[in-house]
Protein backbone atom coordinates (compact mmCIF):
# COMPACT_ATOMS: atom_id res chain seq x y z
CA UNK A 1 0.00 0.00 0.00
CA UNK A 2 1.38 3.28 -0.47
CA UNK A 3 0.88 6.22 1.49
CA UNK A 4 0.43 9.68 0.11
CA UNK A 5 1.84 11.29 2.55
CA UNK A 6 4.64 9.55 1.81
CA UNK A 7 5.49 11.12 -1.64
CA UNK A 8 9.13 11.26 -2.81
CA UNK A 9 10.34 13.31 -5.97
CA UNK A 10 13.96 11.13 -7.38
CA UNK A 11 15.88 13.23 -9.54
CA UNK A 12 17.65 10.62 -12.04
CA UNK A 13 15.60 7.81 -11.26
CA UNK A 14 15.47 5.90 -14.26
CA UNK A 15 19.67 6.06 -13.60
CA UNK A 16 21.57 2.97 -11.47
CA UNK A 17 21.14 3.82 -8.33
CA UNK A 18 18.01 6.07 -8.84
CA UNK A 19 15.89 2.69 -10.27
CA UNK A 20 17.39 0.59 -7.63
CA UNK A 21 16.11 3.33 -5.16
CA UNK A 22 12.71 3.76 -6.80
CA UNK A 23 12.53 -0.05 -5.96
CA UNK A 24 13.45 -0.37 -2.49
CA UNK A 25 11.06 3.14 -1.43
CA UNK A 26 8.00 1.68 -3.30
CA UNK A 27 9.03 -1.47 -1.06
CA UNK A 28 8.91 0.79 2.35
CA UNK A 29 5.44 2.33 1.09
CA UNK A 30 6.46 5.25 -0.60
CA UNK A 31 5.05 6.82 -3.63
CA UNK A 32 7.61 7.76 -6.43
CA UNK A 33 8.00 10.19 -8.69
CA UNK A 34 10.89 10.24 -11.43
CA UNK A 35 12.13 13.38 -13.13
CA UNK A 36 14.67 12.52 -15.57
CA UNK A 37 15.83 13.44 -19.11
CA UNK A 38 17.01 10.25 -20.19
CA UNK A 39 20.73 11.53 -21.33
CA UNK A 40 22.05 8.46 -19.59
CA UNK A 41 19.29 6.11 -19.34
CA UNK A 42 16.56 4.08 -20.80
CA UNK A 43 12.41 4.40 -20.50
CA UNK A 44 12.02 0.91 -20.35
CA UNK A 45 13.70 1.28 -16.76
CA UNK A 46 10.25 2.23 -15.66
CA UNK A 47 9.18 -1.36 -16.68
CA UNK A 48 11.12 -2.65 -14.67
CA UNK A 49 10.59 -1.09 -11.87
CA UNK A 50 6.79 -2.02 -12.13
CA UNK A 51 7.87 -5.47 -12.48
CA UNK A 52 10.06 -6.00 -9.69
CA UNK A 53 8.04 -3.90 -7.43
CA UNK A 54 4.42 -3.93 -8.58
CA UNK A 55 3.92 0.00 -8.89
CA UNK A 56 5.01 2.12 -12.13
CA UNK A 57 5.96 5.27 -10.63
CA UNK A 58 5.15 8.75 -12.01
CA UNK A 59 7.56 10.28 -14.69
CA UNK A 60 8.07 13.39 -16.24
CA UNK A 61 11.09 13.51 -18.68
CA UNK A 62 12.08 16.65 -18.08
CA UNK A 63 15.76 18.55 -17.87
CA UNK A 64 16.50 19.95 -14.56
CA UNK A 65 18.17 22.64 -15.78
CA UNK A 66 15.20 24.17 -17.13
CA UNK A 67 13.77 25.70 -13.96
CA UNK A 68 10.19 26.61 -15.60
CA UNK A 69 9.73 22.66 -15.99
CA UNK A 70 10.92 21.72 -12.93
CA UNK A 71 8.36 24.73 -11.30
CA UNK A 72 5.69 22.38 -13.92
CA UNK A 73 6.42 19.44 -11.83
CA UNK A 74 6.22 21.42 -8.20
CA UNK A 75 2.97 22.43 -9.57
CA UNK A 76 1.30 19.26 -10.43
CA UNK A 77 2.85 17.22 -7.78
CA UNK A 78 1.94 19.40 -5.16
CA UNK A 79 2.59 17.09 -2.15
CA UNK A 80 6.02 15.90 -2.22
CA UNK A 81 7.69 15.21 0.88
CA UNK A 82 11.02 14.72 0.12
CA UNK A 83 13.57 15.25 -3.11
CA UNK A 84 16.38 12.45 -3.57
CA UNK A 85 18.66 14.25 -6.19
CA UNK A 86 20.37 11.62 -7.93
CA UNK A 87 20.29 13.48 -11.59
CA UNK A 88 24.29 14.44 -12.53
CA UNK A 89 26.39 13.47 -15.35
CA UNK A 90 29.35 11.05 -14.12
CA UNK A 91 32.07 10.43 -16.26
CA UNK A 92 35.23 11.32 -14.44
CA UNK A 93 37.36 12.11 -17.50
CA UNK A 94 34.62 13.15 -19.79
CA UNK A 95 34.55 16.12 -17.21
CA UNK A 96 38.55 16.99 -17.43
CA UNK A 97 38.00 17.55 -21.00
CA UNK A 98 34.26 19.49 -21.00
CA UNK A 99 33.97 21.39 -17.76
CA UNK A 100 31.53 23.37 -18.29
CA UNK A 101 29.04 20.70 -19.52
CA UNK A 102 29.92 19.54 -15.70
CA UNK A 103 29.79 22.58 -14.11
CA UNK A 104 26.39 23.37 -15.69
CA UNK A 105 24.52 20.25 -15.40
CA UNK A 106 25.22 19.47 -11.92
CA UNK A 107 25.43 22.44 -10.49
CA UNK A 108 22.61 24.40 -12.10
CA UNK A 109 20.13 21.50 -11.89
CA UNK A 110 20.92 21.50 -7.85
CA UNK A 111 20.69 25.38 -7.64
CA UNK A 112 17.00 25.41 -9.95
CA UNK A 113 15.90 22.56 -7.17
CA UNK A 114 16.88 24.05 -4.77
CA UNK A 115 14.97 27.57 -5.82
CA UNK A 116 11.96 25.60 -6.55
CA UNK A 117 11.64 23.79 -3.17
CA UNK A 118 11.96 26.95 -1.38
CA UNK A 119 9.61 28.51 -3.33
CA UNK A 120 7.17 25.72 -3.04
CA UNK A 121 7.80 25.13 0.59
CA UNK A 122 9.25 21.50 -0.01
CA UNK A 123 11.94 21.70 2.83
CA UNK A 124 13.74 18.05 2.38
CA UNK A 125 16.63 17.08 0.29
CA UNK A 126 18.91 13.82 -0.11
CA UNK A 127 21.72 14.41 -2.40
CA UNK A 128 24.23 11.99 -4.18
CA UNK A 129 27.76 12.83 -3.28
CA UNK A 130 31.18 10.27 -3.87
CA UNK A 131 34.00 9.54 -1.95
CA UNK A 132 35.88 11.08 -4.81
CA UNK A 133 35.47 14.62 -2.48
CA UNK A 134 38.12 12.84 0.23
CA UNK A 135 41.11 12.39 -2.56
CA UNK A 136 43.49 10.21 -0.90
CA UNK A 137 43.03 11.03 2.94
CA UNK A 138 46.42 10.56 5.24
CA UNK A 139 44.41 8.58 7.73
CA UNK A 140 42.00 5.58 6.79
CA UNK A 141 39.73 5.04 7.14
CA UNK A 142 37.93 7.40 6.01
CA UNK A 143 35.35 9.71 8.91
CA UNK A 144 32.88 12.26 7.31
CA UNK A 145 35.03 14.10 9.33
CA UNK A 146 38.38 13.84 6.58
CA UNK A 147 39.10 16.87 4.70
CA UNK A 148 38.66 17.39 1.68
CA UNK A 149 41.49 17.43 -0.91
CA UNK A 150 41.47 19.42 -4.00
CA UNK A 151 39.63 17.50 -6.95
CA UNK A 152 41.37 16.06 -10.04
CA UNK A 153 38.35 16.40 -12.03
CA UNK A 154 35.49 19.15 -12.43
CA UNK A 155 33.47 16.13 -11.98
CA UNK A 156 35.01 15.53 -8.32
CA UNK A 157 34.31 19.57 -8.02
CA UNK A 158 30.34 19.64 -8.56
CA UNK A 159 30.23 17.27 -5.90
CA UNK A 160 32.42 19.38 -3.38
CA UNK A 161 30.37 22.32 -4.98
CA UNK A 162 27.22 20.86 -4.27
CA UNK A 163 27.56 20.04 -0.41
CA UNK A 164 29.19 23.54 -0.21
CA UNK A 165 25.83 24.69 -1.95
CA UNK A 166 23.55 22.51 0.30
CA UNK A 167 25.41 23.34 3.48
CA UNK A 168 25.04 27.30 2.94
CA UNK A 169 21.21 27.08 1.87
CA UNK A 170 20.18 24.57 4.64
CA UNK A 171 21.69 27.09 7.19
CA UNK A 172 19.95 29.94 5.76
CA UNK A 173 16.49 28.56 4.53
CA UNK A 174 14.06 26.33 4.84
CA UNK A 175 15.73 23.54 3.17
CA UNK A 176 16.97 20.29 5.24
CA UNK A 177 19.64 18.27 3.59
CA UNK A 178 21.52 14.88 3.62
CA UNK A 179 24.76 14.74 1.70
CA UNK A 180 25.61 10.85 0.98
CA UNK A 181 28.77 10.11 0.22
CA UNK A 182 28.90 7.02 -1.71
CA UNK A 183 32.26 4.43 -1.70
CA UNK A 184 32.19 2.41 -4.99
CA UNK A 185 28.61 1.52 -5.91
CA UNK A 186 28.54 -2.11 -8.02
CA UNK A 187 26.22 -5.18 -8.65
CA UNK A 188 22.66 -5.10 -9.51
CA UNK A 189 19.14 -6.34 -8.51
CA UNK A 190 18.73 -9.91 -7.80
CA UNK A 191 16.20 -9.89 -10.15
CA UNK A 192 18.50 -8.87 -12.85
CA UNK A 193 15.59 -6.54 -14.12
CA UNK A 194 18.06 -3.46 -13.65
CA UNK A 195 21.39 -2.87 -13.65
CA UNK A 196 24.36 -0.34 -14.55
CA UNK A 197 24.09 0.68 -18.56
CA UNK A 198 27.39 1.85 -19.00
CA UNK A 199 28.00 3.72 -22.29
CA UNK A 200 30.51 2.67 -24.43
CA UNK A 201 33.82 1.25 -22.92
CA UNK A 202 34.06 1.48 -18.96
CA UNK A 203 36.00 3.02 -17.05
CA UNK A 204 34.77 1.58 -13.41
CA UNK A 205 35.83 -1.38 -12.87
CA UNK A 206 33.39 -3.71 -12.22
CA UNK A 207 31.33 -3.57 -15.55
CA UNK A 208 35.17 -3.70 -17.33
CA UNK A 209 35.18 -6.95 -15.40
CA UNK A 210 31.88 -9.07 -16.22
CA UNK A 211 32.40 -7.56 -19.86
CA UNK A 212 35.72 -9.24 -19.98
CA UNK A 213 34.38 -12.08 -18.64
CA UNK A 214 31.05 -12.18 -21.07
CA UNK A 215 34.11 -11.72 -23.97
CA UNK A 216 32.70 -8.80 -24.68
CA UNK A 217 36.29 -7.24 -24.62
CA UNK A 218 39.43 -8.65 -24.68
CA UNK A 219 41.00 -8.27 -22.04
CA UNK A 220 41.02 -6.35 -18.47
CA UNK A 221 44.28 -4.13 -17.14
CA UNK A 222 45.08 -3.86 -13.50
CA UNK A 223 45.89 -0.11 -13.45
CA UNK A 224 49.19 -0.88 -11.06
CA UNK A 225 50.45 -3.36 -9.35
CA UNK A 226 53.34 -1.65 -7.51
CA UNK A 227 51.12 0.91 -5.01
CA UNK A 228 52.19 0.09 -1.13
CA UNK A 229 49.13 -2.48 -0.87
CA UNK A 230 49.74 -6.08 0.32
CA UNK A 231 49.24 -6.96 -3.28
CA UNK A 232 50.23 -3.42 -5.01
CA UNK A 233 46.86 -3.40 -6.51
CA UNK A 234 44.44 -0.19 -5.44
CA UNK A 235 42.13 -0.80 -2.63
CA UNK A 236 37.91 0.33 -2.67
CA UNK A 237 35.05 0.44 -0.96
CA UNK A 238 33.12 -1.76 -2.72
CA UNK A 239 28.96 -1.45 -2.01
CA UNK A 240 26.15 -3.59 -3.26
CA UNK A 241 23.65 -0.83 -5.02
CA UNK A 242 21.29 -2.12 -3.04
CA UNK A 243 22.47 -1.30 0.27
CA UNK A 244 22.93 1.97 -0.88
CA UNK A 245 19.21 1.91 -2.09
CA UNK A 246 18.10 0.99 1.08
CA UNK A 247 20.14 3.79 3.08
CA UNK A 248 18.55 6.55 1.14
CA UNK A 249 15.11 5.36 2.06
CA UNK A 250 16.69 5.51 5.81
CA UNK A 251 17.82 9.02 5.10
CA UNK A 252 14.32 10.12 3.88
CA UNK A 253 12.80 8.94 6.86
CA UNK A 254 15.08 10.49 8.89
CA UNK A 255 13.99 14.53 7.07
CA UNK A 256 10.34 13.60 6.67
CA UNK A 257 10.23 12.25 10.53
CA UNK A 258 12.68 15.55 11.40
CA UNK A 259 14.98 13.15 13.07
CA UNK A 260 17.97 14.93 11.74
CA UNK A 261 20.32 16.47 14.35
CA UNK A 262 21.14 19.11 12.13
CA UNK A 263 19.99 21.42 9.03
CA UNK A 264 22.76 19.87 6.87
CA UNK A 265 24.16 15.76 7.73
CA UNK A 266 26.91 13.63 6.12
CA UNK A 267 26.71 10.12 5.90
CA UNK A 268 29.53 7.80 4.34
CA UNK A 269 27.95 4.60 2.62
CA UNK A 270 30.29 2.24 2.45
CA UNK A 271 31.13 -0.99 3.89
CA UNK A 272 33.84 -0.27 5.82
CA UNK A 273 36.28 -3.02 4.13
CA UNK A 274 38.26 -2.61 1.55
CA UNK A 275 38.79 -4.73 -1.57
CA UNK A 276 42.27 -4.76 -3.81
CA UNK A 277 41.93 -4.84 -7.43
CA UNK A 278 43.54 -8.33 -7.47
CA UNK A 279 41.20 -9.48 -4.56
CA UNK A 280 38.17 -8.56 -6.83
CA UNK A 281 39.47 -10.42 -10.02
CA UNK A 282 40.05 -13.80 -7.96
CA UNK A 283 37.10 -13.55 -6.21
CA UNK A 284 35.19 -13.20 -9.64
CA UNK A 285 36.25 -16.21 -11.08
CA UNK A 286 35.39 -18.00 -7.60
CA UNK A 287 32.17 -16.98 -7.79
CA UNK A 288 31.26 -17.26 -11.70
CA UNK A 289 33.55 -19.98 -12.55
CA UNK A 290 34.53 -18.00 -15.57
CA UNK A 291 38.23 -17.17 -16.06
CA UNK A 292 38.92 -13.73 -16.60
CA UNK A 293 41.58 -12.93 -18.81
CA UNK A 294 43.89 -9.97 -17.21
CA UNK A 295 47.33 -8.30 -17.54
CA UNK A 296 49.21 -5.62 -15.28
CA UNK A 297 49.15 -2.33 -16.88
CA UNK A 298 50.47 1.32 -15.89
CA UNK A 299 48.99 3.28 -12.89
CA UNK A 300 46.12 5.33 -14.14
CA UNK A 301 46.43 9.03 -13.93
CA UNK A 302 44.74 10.46 -10.82
CA UNK A 303 43.74 7.06 -9.07
CA UNK A 304 44.01 6.71 -5.23
CA UNK A 305 46.13 4.30 -3.68
CA UNK A 306 43.67 3.18 -1.13
CA UNK A 307 39.77 4.33 0.46
CA UNK A 308 37.52 2.64 2.55
CA UNK A 309 34.99 3.61 4.73
CA UNK A 310 34.36 4.79 8.31
CA UNK A 311 30.76 3.76 8.31
CA UNK A 312 29.62 4.05 11.82
CA UNK A 313 28.52 7.38 11.59
CA UNK A 314 25.63 6.05 9.07
CA UNK A 315 24.92 2.64 11.13
CA UNK A 316 24.50 4.44 14.04
CA UNK A 317 22.45 7.47 12.97
CA UNK A 318 20.87 6.38 9.98
CA UNK A 319 20.81 3.04 11.32
CA UNK A 320 21.53 1.70 8.30
CA UNK A 321 24.51 -0.86 7.58
CA UNK A 322 25.60 -2.61 4.51
CA UNK A 323 24.49 -6.40 4.54
CA UNK A 324 25.04 -7.88 1.34
CA UNK A 325 28.89 -8.92 0.42
CA UNK A 326 31.62 -9.28 -2.18
CA UNK A 327 29.90 -12.85 -3.44
CA UNK A 328 26.69 -10.91 -3.93
CA UNK A 329 28.08 -7.79 -5.60
CA UNK A 330 29.76 -9.92 -8.17
CA UNK A 331 27.04 -12.73 -8.99
CA UNK A 332 24.45 -10.12 -9.47
CA UNK A 333 26.56 -7.85 -11.50
CA UNK A 334 27.05 -10.96 -13.39
CA UNK A 335 23.98 -12.19 -13.59
CA UNK A 336 23.17 -8.43 -15.14
CA UNK A 337 25.64 -8.90 -17.81
CA UNK A 338 25.01 -12.25 -18.72
CA UNK A 339 20.79 -10.94 -19.00
CA UNK A 340 22.87 -7.88 -21.34
CA UNK A 341 24.54 -10.13 -23.38
CA UNK A 342 21.63 -12.39 -24.58
CA UNK A 343 19.84 -9.52 -25.40
CA UNK A 344 17.13 -9.44 -23.36
CA UNK A 345 17.49 -5.68 -22.39
CA UNK A 346 16.53 -3.52 -24.83
CA UNK A 347 20.36 -1.35 -25.42
P1 LIG B 1 23.34 7.41 -13.88
O1 LIG B 1 23.97 8.16 -14.99
O2 LIG B 1 23.00 5.99 -14.11
O3 LIG B 1 22.03 8.18 -13.38
C1 LIG B 1 21.90 9.57 -13.43
C2 LIG B 1 20.57 9.90 -14.10
O4 LIG B 1 20.40 11.32 -14.12
C3 LIG B 1 20.48 9.41 -15.53
O5 LIG B 1 19.28 8.65 -15.69
C4 LIG B 1 20.43 10.69 -16.37
O6 LIG B 1 19.63 10.54 -17.53
C5 LIG B 1 19.85 11.70 -15.39
N1 LIG B 1 20.22 13.09 -15.61
C6 LIG B 1 21.46 13.62 -15.73
N2 LIG B 1 21.39 14.96 -15.89
C7 LIG B 1 20.07 15.30 -15.84
C8 LIG B 1 19.35 16.52 -15.93
N3 LIG B 1 19.96 17.69 -16.13
N4 LIG B 1 17.99 16.48 -15.85
C9 LIG B 1 17.34 15.30 -15.68
N5 LIG B 1 17.97 14.12 -15.57
C10 LIG B 1 19.32 14.12 -15.67
O7 LIG B 1 24.32 7.57 -12.61
P2 LIG B 1 24.33 6.78 -11.24
O8 LIG B 1 25.51 5.88 -11.23
O9 LIG B 1 22.99 6.23 -10.94
O10 LIG B 1 24.66 7.98 -10.25
C11 LIG B 1 23.65 8.68 -9.54
C12 LIG B 1 24.29 9.79 -8.74
O11 LIG B 1 25.25 9.23 -7.84
C13 LIG B 1 25.06 10.83 -9.55
O12 LIG B 1 24.88 12.10 -8.95
C14 LIG B 1 26.50 10.39 -9.42
O13 LIG B 1 27.39 11.45 -9.59
C15 LIG B 1 26.51 9.86 -8.00
N6 LIG B 1 27.57 8.90 -7.73
C16 LIG B 1 27.66 7.78 -8.50
C17 LIG B 1 28.69 6.86 -8.27
C18 LIG B 1 28.82 5.63 -9.13
O14 LIG B 1 29.87 4.99 -9.07
N7 LIG B 1 27.82 5.23 -9.89
C19 LIG B 1 29.61 7.10 -7.23
C20 LIG B 1 29.47 8.24 -6.44
C21 LIG B 1 28.44 9.14 -6.69
C1 LIG C 1 36.27 6.38 -10.07
C2 LIG C 1 36.53 7.86 -10.18
C3 LIG C 1 35.81 8.57 -9.04
C4 LIG C 1 34.32 8.23 -9.07
C5 LIG C 1 34.16 6.71 -8.99
C6 LIG C 1 32.71 6.26 -9.06
C7 LIG C 1 38.68 8.20 -11.29
C8 LIG C 1 40.12 8.55 -11.09
N1 LIG C 1 37.96 8.11 -10.15
O1 LIG C 1 36.74 5.93 -8.81
O2 LIG C 1 35.98 9.95 -9.16
O3 LIG C 1 33.65 8.82 -7.97
O4 LIG C 1 34.87 6.12 -10.09
O5 LIG C 1 32.20 6.42 -10.35
O6 LIG C 1 38.22 8.01 -12.38
N2 LIG C 1 40.71 -0.38 -12.30
C9 LIG C 1 41.54 -1.21 -13.02
N3 LIG C 1 41.22 -1.47 -14.33
C10 LIG C 1 40.11 -0.93 -14.94
C11 LIG C 1 39.27 -0.08 -14.18
C12 LIG C 1 39.61 0.19 -12.85
O7 LIG C 1 42.54 -1.72 -12.52
O8 LIG C 1 39.89 -1.19 -16.14
C13 LIG C 1 41.05 -0.12 -10.89
C14 LIG C 1 41.31 1.33 -10.60
O9 LIG C 1 42.68 1.62 -10.74
C15 LIG C 1 40.85 1.42 -9.14
C16 LIG C 1 39.76 0.37 -9.01
O10 LIG C 1 39.93 -0.50 -10.12
O11 LIG C 1 41.89 1.07 -8.31
C17 LIG C 1 38.36 0.95 -9.03
O12 LIG C 1 38.25 1.80 -10.16
P1 LIG C 1 36.91 2.54 -10.56
O13 LIG C 1 35.80 1.55 -10.64
O14 LIG C 1 37.19 3.35 -11.78
O15 LIG C 1 36.59 3.47 -9.31
P2 LIG C 1 37.50 4.60 -8.60
O16 LIG C 1 38.83 4.72 -9.24
O17 LIG C 1 37.48 4.32 -7.14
Amino acid sequence: MTNTNKKVLVTGGTGYIGSHTVVELINAGYETVIADNLSNSERFILDRIEQIAGVRPKFYEIDLCDKAKVEDLFNAESDIKAVIHFAAFKAVGESVKEPLKYFRNNNLSLINLLEVMNEKGVNNIVFSSSATVYGQPDVLPATEATPFQKALSAYGSTKQMGEEILEKVSSATIIKSIALRYFNPVGAHKSALIGELPVGVPNNLMPFVTQTGIGKREMLTIFGDDYSTPDGTCIRDYIHVVDLAKAHVKACERLIAEKAESNYEVFNLGTGKGTSVLEIVNAFEKVTGQKLNYKIGPRREGDVESLYAETKLANEKLGWKAELGLEEMLSSAWAWEVKLHEGTVEV
